[in-house]
């Protein structure tokens, strides 16, 4: 029977602290952590479920986000129309990056921001993350478009960051000459 998660909103100062490096491989708890996530990311992407759950639309989540300040994040991906791919990544590290940045063109959102939240968040175009799988495995991943957002967007997540945090308050909106818009 499947239960939503209760994810924390940015009042909480939890999701402004670093998350600690996790030990290998995770516990069970941990383990089952994940699967829910991973569950409730999906249905939150699929619209029947999303309404049947009340859940707000969501790709990506960082342990920090349910209280737990463990360096791990999860990311669903519809990568093609009702196609979903995971990625778990424990102890991420993003080892490099484009010089090319991008920014999604409607703003970003976020499971733990209740509220629309308008500007532009310059991001790497691509990147190359690493990391291990919840079993100890090493795993590399290179991220492209709106999949290197989300690696992203989730790694601010373990360092206390959010993504307002990147929008320029002066300037919120870039237009294309300055960067490109995805
Ligand atoms: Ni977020």
């Amino acid at each position: 029977m499947f239960k939503p998660l209760d994810i924390l909103d940015d009042k909480h100062k939890v999701l402004r602290q670093v998350s600690k490096e996790v030990s290998l491989p995770l516990s069970k708890e941990d383990k089952e952590t994940i699967d829910h996530i991973i569950t409730h990311l999906k249905y939150s992407q699929i619209e029947k479920m999303a309404e049947k759950y009340d859940l707000r639309p969501g790709m990506g989540l960082a342990f920090p986000q349910l209280g737990m300040l463990k360096r791990i994040i999860i990311i669903v991906h519809e990568y093609e129309e009702g196609k979903f791919k995971n990625y778990v990544i424990v102890n991420p590290k993003i080892i490099s990056h484009s010089e090319e940045m991008v920014a999604l063109e409607t703003g970003e959102g976020c499971l733990s921001v209740n509220r629309e939240v308008e500007g532009h968040v310059p991001r790497f175009a691509r990147i190359t993350i690493i990391g291990y799988d919840p079993d100890g495995n090493k795993v590399s991943i290179r991220a492209r478009e709106d999949l290197s957002v989300a690696f992203q967007h989730e790694v601010d997540h373990l360092n206390g960051i959010l993504f307002y945090d990147r929008i320029d308050k002066n300037k919120p909106f870039f237009n294309e000459n300055e960067i490109r818009l995805i």
